[in-house]
């Protein structure tokens, strides 16, 4: 037997139901169940509709994660549940269920930040985190970035978005353009055969008394709001719409004030690794220019794969695994859900 804990983390915070199973640092199963089709014709996550999604998925999740790991549950060493921040419904369901295991099992749980596990669950893939790590959350409910001197209890908020996260920019955006939902990774695809520099559409916050007051922010519903000008100008004077040139030149926008800002930040920190979590970290541009950009200035960049940057329950187990190894107190079995828990609250 191993005296690495092995632990059991559910995500339920937006449209997927993620259970993973994680042994130290060790991930040993990553399953998820996602009702992203059920939301397609609506364009968005319709809150609803997640929360008995998350209802139907979430014991048979739980019993395939367990299967699939080789797991009895009485074999578990703690359970971890994201209860924040997120959609209240769709939080509830994890919570209530992690409950029911830790307390029909006697096992202590572990309410945890959902922005938190999206920076441990690099853990599972690149080994332990650097401290202090620069972390960039960019997903379509937040765009943030963050000094993490330690995951387990200490995170701090350098910037975060002002209005739209990056992810819903690329989403609203691909519907301009007449792309499905969710739309980054149509936008990324389109881009391809784009041109960057075709369009030069704004980089907010970045210039002048903007970039004094949020040098860490990022705003990104002006840039929006600039694509669907430019696009409903070709429209009236009855051109087409160059839609390749528009999505590369938008997403370099993106790209652009993202890697610069987080390089900032690595620099004014004098931290040398920067991790990139969330969806659009599968950005296939944000990637490229990252590496680009770390590798000039010295900082090494840290991705986890595609499948662990998006919502899991891997994420959540992989923090809760730390917060065991490092011998933090559980939570109360009261433990209370919170849609709009600070990101500097690791724990609830
Ligand atoms: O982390 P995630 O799965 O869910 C949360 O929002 O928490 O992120 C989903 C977001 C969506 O907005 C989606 O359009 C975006 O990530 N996304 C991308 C790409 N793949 C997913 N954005 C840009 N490029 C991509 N390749
Ligand atoms: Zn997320």
């Amino acid at each position: 037997m191993s005296d690495e804990p092995l632990v059991l983390g559910i995500e339920t915070s937006c449209d997927e139901t993620g259970v993973g199973i994680v042994r130290g640092q060790t991930l040993l199963v990553d399953t998820v169940a996602s009702s992203v089709d059920e939301h397609a014709r609506f364009g968005g996550v319709v809150p609803e509709v997640a929360s008995r999604a998350h209802l139907e998925a979430m014991v048979p999740t739980i019993e395939r994660a367990c299967r699939d790991a080789g797991v009895q549950l009485r074999d578990l060493d703690a359970i971890s549940v994201t209860s924040g921040p997120g959609l209240a419904g769709a939080l509830l369901v994890g919570v209530a269920s992690a409950k029911a295991l830790a307390l029909a099992l006697g096992k202590p749980l572990y309410g945890v930040n959902h922005l938190a596990s999206h920076v441990a669950v690099d853990i599972v893939e690149h080994g332990p985190l650097p401290e202090p790590t620069m972390a960039m959350l960019v997903s379509g409910g937040h765009s943030s970035l963050l000094l993490v001197p330690d995951v387990t209890n200490d995170v701090r908020s350098l910037g975060s978005t002002m209005d739209d996260a990056a992810g819903e920019a690329f989403d609203k955006v691909a519907r301009v353009l007449g792309l499905p939902f969710p739309g980054g990774p149509h936008v990324d695809r389109a881009a391809r055969d784009g041109n960057r520099i075709a369009i030069d559409f704004p980089r907010g916050l970045t210039t002048g008394r903007d970039m004094e007051r949020h040098r860490f922010d990022f705003s990104f519903s002006g840039l929006k709001t600039a694509v669907a000008r430019w696009v409903e100008t070709r429209h009236r004077a009855g051109e087409s719409v160059p839609v390749a040139d528009v999505a590369a030149s938008f997403q370099e926008a993106v790209v652009d004030v993202l890697t610069r800002k987080a390089l900032l930040a690595c620099k004014e920190h004098d931290v040398d690794h920067l991790l990139i979590g969330g969806g659009v970290a599968a950005n296939s541009r944000l990637r490229a220019l990252a590496e680009e950009r770390c590798a000039k200035a010295g900082v090494t960049l840290r991705v986890p794969r595609p499948g662990l940057c998006t919502d899991n329950g891997a994420m959540v187990a992989a923090l809760g695994a730390q917060m065991v190894s490092k011998g933090r107190a559980p939570s109360d079995l009261g433990l209370p859900t919170d849609s709009s828990m600070p990101v500097t609250l690791v724990q609830a």
